[in-house]
């Protein structure tokens, strides 16, 4: 039997990716630095085996079909190639975070499924050769491969496009509390909204700044400088969000709770607390807080009308294998 279990946790990304210079291989218009959500992850059972007909796969207790199934098959093929066999696989995949909530299930389950498929069939791949791997299934699952604080080199070819990390989990005791306004499926998932993200005339001018704020946010980490970080943390997203709205078709993935919460965080900060947001493909929002600074800004949070919970994660290491 060549089978393997692994896990691999969501990821946060402070400065995001949106928009491919390459779809097919998912490489990155511009590079993103991103944090692991510790306790929030998903666990990937992948077997491989000459008795199975055809590629299978349940996520969450529920069997995939049509084009949710072609993207894990599609990924297998990869995994199939580097290993040199043909035999068909079943993946079973659950994440322990809530579907919908805003958090990247993609990056976590690509992840895991990409170091389950690898493990299972005796490959050895280097962590570098993991990331790259798993960005073939989502682009923010390469950041979900290696450990802590995590940087994801755009690269112009498959071997150079991959995340390491930038210090350990353990460097800064940041919290994300993940206010949920919506838990509605989002009407544009991020594969499709990548593709779109060039008929904004505001994209050349994110991408080609990208590279100033990733260095402004790389040292706010390294120093543990939170101003520093809330600031360009917030631009970054906001600068995502202004390319969403004005491309054609136009997204728009905030809605009247989302801009609650940005207020509320906005006049927290100003009243000397420590937090900032970031919003990924969707309504909800994701609250950064220094160091000992959560329990009273999640308190807040649950008292914004419209939010409906408050999830919690702090920085998580990287993607590991279950050994039997
Ligand atoms: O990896 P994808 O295709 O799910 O895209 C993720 C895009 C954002 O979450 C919006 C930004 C990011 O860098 O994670």
């Amino acid at each position: 039997m060549h089978t393997a279990t692994c896990n691999a946790f969501s990821n946060i990304a402070m400065i995001k990716y949106w928009g491919n210079r390459d779809d097919a291989l998912r490489l990155p218009a511009n590079g993103s630095i991103s944090m692991n959500l510790g306790g929030l992850f998903t666990r990937t059972t992948v077997t491989f085996s000459p008795d199975i007909p055809a590629d299978r796969a349940e996520v969450d207790g529920k069997p995939m079909t049509g084009p949710g199934l072609a993207r894990i098959s599609g990924h297998l093929d990869h995994i199939r190639k580097l290993a040199g066999v043909w035999m068909r696989a079943e993946v079973k995949s659950a994440s322990n975070f809530p579907a919908g909530a805003g958090i990247a299930s993609s990056a976590s389950a690509f992840a895991a499924l990409s170091l389950a498929g690898v493990t299972a069939l005796g490959l050895t791949l280097s962590e570098r050769e993991l990331s790259a791997l798993a960005r073939l299934g989502s682009g923010s699952a390469s950041r979900s491969i290696p450990g802590g604080f995590v940087e994801w080199y755009p690269g112009t070819t498959h071997a150079d496009s991959y995340a390491e990390t930038i210090v350990p989990a353990d460097h800064w005791a940041l919290t994300d509390l993940i206010a949920i306004v919506s838990r509605a499926h989002k009407a544009t998932g991020s594969t499709e909204g990548h593709s779109i993200a060039a008929s904004s005339p505001l994209q050349a001018a994110r991408v080609a700044s990208a590279p100033t704020r990733l260095d402004i946010c790389r040292k706010a980490i390294l120093e543990r400088d939170f101003e520093a970080l809330a600031d360009v943390v917030e631009l970054d997203s906001n600068m995502m969000h202004a390319v969403m709205m004005t491309g054609t078709p136009s997204l728009m993935y905030w809605q009247p709770p989302t801009l609650a919460v940005m207020a509320r965080v906005r006049e927290l900060r100003a009243a000397g607390y420590g937090v900032c947001f970031t919003i990924d493909a969707g309504a909800n929002v994701h609250c950064l807080c220094a160091p000992g600074e959560a329990e009273r800004v999640k308190a807040e949070l649950e008292a914004v009308p419209g939010v409906s919970e408050v999830l919690t994660a702090t920085p998580g290491g990287p993607a590991w294998v279950e050994r039997p």
